[in-house]
């Protein structure tokens, strides 16, 4: 079956699967770069906004009957490339709801920006979440990645997280179960919708003071208003990718609208109008010259998804369709990491 065919029978399933009206918010040829903080890259087949999880659960049931690739994105810490993404991409905003659940706890569903959550914690005399004032992820991509900052990171705050599979059900996991490590978690097959943390009271104000101190730090040297998907590599061990950068010579190097952040070189910043493919060809440059000049192999820390440019045409779902690939990763080498919150029917 090709893409195309798949569409039409995910299409067909949402609206013939149940008693429920199909999603509202269904969005064909949708281009990535009004979703993604780097604004840029190419166009999902389907993007959906589920209103709530039984939708998300309907999208997810329906897209997996149809053999139809689901990717869940939060939009920061990824970049999408020119060729788009096949299948649907789900994005989950609306599943934005905050709650109190104890004098030390809150819990987040998954679309909440954690800059939100920070806040509310604050509101509520909750310590711990501090530090993630500055991160421009959703708790769900957060959670995914283990998102953090030299203060601290999500993974010892997080007391569960809820998590819905391939069949619809909702698995709730405990810390312990998800073996969290730098920037990484190890996740069962499905998609995060919402997670608990455990936080230590302490009075507001005293929260708010640390908060407004980190994000003016970070505001010193970080290009937080100028696009871009957060530090583009990881730290090697012992060392910061920045300074590496900074060191070959490359702040301010631009390809295209693509450039070095002039205020901390492990930012890639869109200065415009910048083209996936210049992001990928600035970071290759980078990585070539800190690998020669020395000796360190980078690796990437943001997550490059969807098919180059070229091979587009094949899942274009309004023209005749080539060849069904069930295609959406990246097609570089260490490039075509599995995104944040991937899901594949199979
Ligand atoms: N540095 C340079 N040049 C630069 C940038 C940094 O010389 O252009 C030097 C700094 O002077 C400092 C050292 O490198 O001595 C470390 O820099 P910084 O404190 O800015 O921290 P970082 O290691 O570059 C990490 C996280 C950030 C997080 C900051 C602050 C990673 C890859 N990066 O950056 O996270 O905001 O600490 O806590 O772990 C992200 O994950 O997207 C991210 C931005």
């Amino acid at each position: 079956m090709t893409v195309r065919e798949k569409i039409q029978r995910f299409l067909k399933e949402l609206r013939d699967g149940g008693t429920a009206a199909p999603p509202a918010d269904i969005r064909p040829h949708e281009p990535m770069s009004r979703h993604t903080t780097m604004k840029a890259g190419g166009e999902a087949d389907l993007l959906i906004v589920p209103q709530d999880v039984d939708e998300l659960r309907r999208v997810i049931q329906a897209a997996h009957r149809a053999g139809l690739p689901l990717m869940v994105l939060g939009g920061s810490n990824v970049i999408v490339q020119e060729g788009g993404i096949t299948g649907v991409v789900v994005k989950l905003s609306r599943l934005n709801r905050i709650r109190v659940a104890g004098p030390d706890r809150i819990e987040a569903e998954a679309g909440v920006l954690l800059p939100r959550l920070a806040r509310a914690a604050a509101r509520a005399g909750l310590s711990g979440l501090e530090f993630a004032i500055g991160i421009p992820g959703t708790v769900g991509g957060s959670v995914v990645m283990n998102a953090g900052t030299r203060e601290g990171e999500l993974a010892p705050r997080i007391a569960s997280v809820t998590l819905m599979r391939w069949d619809g059900e909702l698995v709730t996991l405990e810390r312990e179960a998800l073996h969290f490590r730098y920037r990484h978690a190890e996740l069962p097959q499905g998609c995060v919708v919402g997670a608990a943390f455990v936080l230590q009271p302490a009075p507001a104000a005293g929260i708010e003071a640390t908060m407004s101190r980190m994000l003016g730090e970070r505001n010193a040297t970080q290009p937080l208003h100028s696009p871009s998907a957060g530090c583009v590599f990881r730290n090697p061990q012992g060392d910061s990718a920045g300074r590496l950068i900074e060191a070959a010579g490359l702040k301010g190097y631009r390809i295209g609208d693509a450039q070095v952040s002039e205020r901390h070189a492990n930012f890639i910043i869109n200065r415009g109008r910048a083209r996936a493919g210049d992001i990928l060809a600035l970071i290759r440059h980078i990585g070539r010259r800190v690998e020669r000049q020395f000796g360190v192999t980078l690796e990437l820390e943001v997550k490059i998804i969807g098919r180059a440019a070229q091979s587009r045409r094949a899942a274009r779902p309004s023209r005749r369709a080539s060849g069904g690939r069930a295609a959406g990763r990246g097609s570089g080498s260490r490039i075509g990491a599995v995104a944040a919150q991937t899901m594949r029917s199979r």
